[in-house]
C-alpha cells in the first residue's frame, strides 16, 4: 500500500527517537513492499525558531491531509520561560484539536524483562495489561484562560457530546478485550466530573449492556493503578487525569521510555507519539529509548493503515529485542547499555529476519 506519513520530530530527543521510528517504518515498508512517503515539518519549539510559531497553518494542513502523523515531542527549557506568550506546547495542543483527535490510547503492558527496571514489585506486575483512554480535546486543557498581576485561572469545561464520543471509544475498546471499563473522574468535588459520571452511566447502560463500567475517584486511583494494576482492563478519564496517570502507569513498565500513544477521532487519520517529553536531560546523547517511538510507530500502522500484521511484526521485534538483552541506559539498571542508534539497527535486522523466515515458512 502507498501511505503518506507527516513526521514531526519536535525538540529535544524528539528527532533521536523519530528517526529511529522512520528507519523501523522504512524497513517494514521494504520487507512488506508497502510505499511509504515520509513529509518532514517543524512543531514546537523548534518551529517558533524558524517559523515564528509553534504549529504553522501549512504544517496543520499538511497533517490534516496525510494517512497519518507521527510525532517526537515537543518542549524544552529554551522555550519554558513561564513568561513566554508562544510556547511549544500550544503547537501540540492545536495539533491535536486540529485534527479533531478526541482519543488517546495508552496501552500498559508491561514487558516481563522490564520488572526490573519498575520501583513496583515484580508480583503485582505479572499479567498487567490495560489500556487508559484519556480525552484529549477539552477540559481544562482547552478552557478559556485568564492572568492579572495577582490572580489566574483555567477554565475546566466539557460538554455532553464531548464526554459521550470518548465513553463510546472506550466501551468498544473493552468488548474487545476483557469487557471492564474503569472510568475515572473526582465526582466528589468537580461539577465536569458529575457530568461525566453521569454520560458515562447513561452511554454504557444503553449501548453496552455487556460491559462492566464502574466508576473511581482519581485520587484513590492514583494509589490502586499501583497497589493491584492487574485488576484494570480499559481505563477512561477527561484530559488531565489521563496525562497524570499514564506517566504514573509507565512506572508499571519500567520507564516512559517504552509507552507509546495513539490519538483518534472518527476517521483513521491518527496522530503517534511516545507518551514522555522531550526529555531536555539526555538530549543529544544518543541514549534516549527509542522503543516508544518505534511501538508508536506500530500503533500507526494498525490503526490508520489497517496493517495489523505489520504492527506485530513492530511489536515482536521490540519484545525479542527486550528479551535478549538489548536495552537502553534507562533500562539497564546502570549496566552497559546500548545507545539508540545501535537499538534501532538492531531492530531493524530483526524486521528483515522474521520477514526472511515467514517467507521461507510459505515456502516450507
Ligand atoms: P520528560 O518525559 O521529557 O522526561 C521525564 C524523565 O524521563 C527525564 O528524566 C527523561 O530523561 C526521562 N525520559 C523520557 N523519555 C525518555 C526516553 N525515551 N528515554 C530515556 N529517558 C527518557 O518530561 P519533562 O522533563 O517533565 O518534560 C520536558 C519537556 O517535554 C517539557 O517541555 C514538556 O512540556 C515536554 N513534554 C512534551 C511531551 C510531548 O511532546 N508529547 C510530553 C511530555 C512532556
Ligand atoms: C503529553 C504531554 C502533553 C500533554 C504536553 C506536552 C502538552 O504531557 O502528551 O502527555 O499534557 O498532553
Ligand atoms: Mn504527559
Amino acid at each position: 500500500m502507498r501511505a503518506e506519513i507527516v513526521v514531526l520530530a519536535g525538540d529535544g530527543i524528539g528527532p533521536e527517537v523519530t528517526q529511529s521510528a522512520v528507519t523501523v517504518l522504512r524497513a517494514i515498508a521494504e520487507s512488506h513492499a508497502h510505499q511509504f512517503v515520509f513529509h518532514e515539518h517543524l512543531i514546537g519549539g523548534a518551529a517558533i525558531d524558524a517559523e515564528g510559531a509553534p504549529l504553522s497553518e501549512t504544517t496543520l494542513a499538511a497533517c490534516q491531509r496525510a494517512d497519518a502523523v507521527l510525532l517526537g515531542a515537543v518542549g524544552g527549557p529554551k522555550w519554558s520561560d513561564p513568561r513566554a506568550k508562544v510556547r511549544p506546547e500550544q503547537g501540540l495542543l492545536a495539533l491535536r484539536k486540529g485534527m479533531g483527535l478526541y482519543a488517546n490510547l495508552r496501552p500498559v503492558v508491561p514487558h516481563p524483562v522490564a520488572l526490573g527496571a519498575s520501583p513496583i514489585k515484580s508480583h503485582l506486575l505479572a499479567g498487567v495489561d490495560m489500556i487508559v483512554v484519556r480525552e484529549l480535546t477539552g477540559g481544562i486543557y482547552f478552557g478559556d484562560k485568564t492572568r492579572t498581576a495577582d490572580a489566574a485561572s483555567d477554565l475546566c469545561t466539557y460538554t455532553v457530546t464531548e464526554i459521550e464520543r470518548v465513553i463510546r471509544r472506550a466501551c468498544k475498546l473493552a468488548q474487545k478485550r476483557r469487557g471492564h471499563v474503569v472510568s475515572v473522574d473526582k465526582a466528589n468535588v468537580l461539577e465536569t466530573s458529575r457530568l461525566w459520571r453521569e454520560v458515562a452511566s447513561r452511554i454504557a447502560a444503553e449501548e453496552f449492556p455487556e460491559i462492566k463500567l464502574e466508576h473511581q475517584l482519581v485520587d484513590s486511583m492514583a494509589m490502586h493503578l499501583i497497589s493491584k494494576p492487574r485488576e484494570y482492563d480499559v481505563i477512561v478519564t477527561e484530559n488531565m487525569f489521563g496525562d497524570i496517570l499514564t506517566d504514573e502507569a509507565a512506572m508499571l513498565a519500567g520507564s516512559l521510555g517504552l509507552l507509546p500513544s495513539a490519538s483518534l477521532g472518527e476517521g483513521t487519520v491518527g496522530l503517534y507519539e511516545p507518551i514522555h517529553g522531550s526529555a531536555p536531560d539526555i538530549a543529544g546523547r544518543g541514549i534516549a529509548n527509542p522503543y516508544a517511538a518505534m511501538l508508536s510507530a506500530a500503533m500507526l500502522l494498525r490503526h490508520s493503515l489497517r496493517l495489523e500484521n505489520e504492527a506485530r511484526v513492530i511489536e515482536r521485534a521490540v519484545s525479542d529485542a527486550l528479551y535478549a538483552g538489548e536495552l537502553p541506559a534507562d533500562l539497564s539498571d546502570g549496566k552497559p547499555a546500548l545507545g539508540t542508534r545501535d537499538i534501532t539497527a538492531n531492530i531493524v535486522e530483526r524486521i528483515a529476519n522474521c520477514c526472511c523466515s515467514q517467507v521461507a515458512e510459505l515456502r516450507d
